[in-house]
């Protein structure tokens, strides 16, 4: 069987980064992203080749969708000097950043720093690149456990993943005719660097988050990462336009 590939975006850090390795262990290829942190992406790839992977990573912006067509060809280009390839496997669009502030506060630029990231770049990058994807393709987008529990300050955030909740219906039901599925995601609170790191670091928001949660603790990146690779393993392959909440129980 050839090899099948998987694009990441936002691979060099986080849940990308945990979910890259997670799926290069199961022998899958992995094109994966960088915005800010390219020395993290190369290092991500390093480990992967180091353990007998194949790996490579491109810049992108994926709040920008002026710059999709030069990335479009730089996917099309690694694909064939890689794997001469011209198509791939899996797109996890997980790239993204928080902005914590009140309602009342929020201004707009933040709204459409949040809206260009977490919502129209995913939906136009997914799109270019539905050309380039095999047949039986598979697509998980990424939401958070916030799209269903209100926490104060979240408002645009969560409202732009609710929106991918319902692309996500929108992809399976229009994508489904070439046997491609779009599921959806919804960490619960991870340690990780997002928004400031203050879920991993700020010790009373963590045992707030653990006290409210039914497994007693947050979310670490191996439980998404692993996640990750399940959801977009052959034996959930009649699997598609479902949310999946992991977040070990939080706000029940
Ligand atoms: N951690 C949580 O508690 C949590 C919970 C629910 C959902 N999520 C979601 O999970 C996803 C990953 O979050 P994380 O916790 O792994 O965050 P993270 O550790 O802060 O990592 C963010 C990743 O996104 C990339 N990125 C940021 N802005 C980008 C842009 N404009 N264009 C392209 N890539 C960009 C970063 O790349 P560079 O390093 O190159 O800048 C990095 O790889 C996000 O969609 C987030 O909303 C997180």
């Amino acid at each position: 069987m050839t090899q099948r590939i998987a694009l990441v975006t936002g691979g060099g850090r986080g849940l990308g980064k945990n979910a890259a390795l997670k799926l290069a262990s199961k022998g899958i290829g992995l094109i994966l992203t960088w915005n800010s942190n390219e020395k993290e992406a190369l290092q991500v790839v390093d480990e992967i080749r180091q353990s007998g992977g194949e790996a490579a990573a491109l810049p992108l912006n994926v709040g920008d969708i002026s710059t999709f067509p030069q990335f479009i060809k730089q996917v099309r280009e690694t694909l064939q000097t890689q794997w001469q390839s011209d198509t791939f496997d899996y797109l996890l669009n997980n790239a993204g950043i928080g902005i914590n502030a009140p309602y009342p506060a929020f201004t707009e630029a933040q709204f459409d720093q949040l809206l260009n990231i977490h919502f129209k770049g995913p939906f136009f990058l997914t799109q270019n690149l539905l050309p380039l994807m095999n047949r039986g393709g598979r697509i998980l987008n990424v939401s958070t456990g916030l799209a269903r529990f209100a926490l104060p300050g979240y408002s645009a955030y969560a409202a732009m993943k609710g929106a991918m909740e319902v692309l996500t219906r929108y992809q399976a039901k229009e994508l489904g005719e070439r046997g491609i599925t779009a599921n959806i995601i919804a960490p619960g609170a991870i340690e990780t660097d997002f928004s400031g790191g203050n879920v991993r670091d700020n010790a009373q928001l963590n045992a707030y988050i653990a006290s409210q949660t039914a497994l007693g603790r947050v979310g670490l990146p191996d439980d998404i990462g692993d996640a990750i690779a399940a959801l977009l393993s052959d034996e959930l392959a009649w699997m598609t336009a479902q949310r999946v909440e992991v977040s070990g129980g939080m706000f029940l």
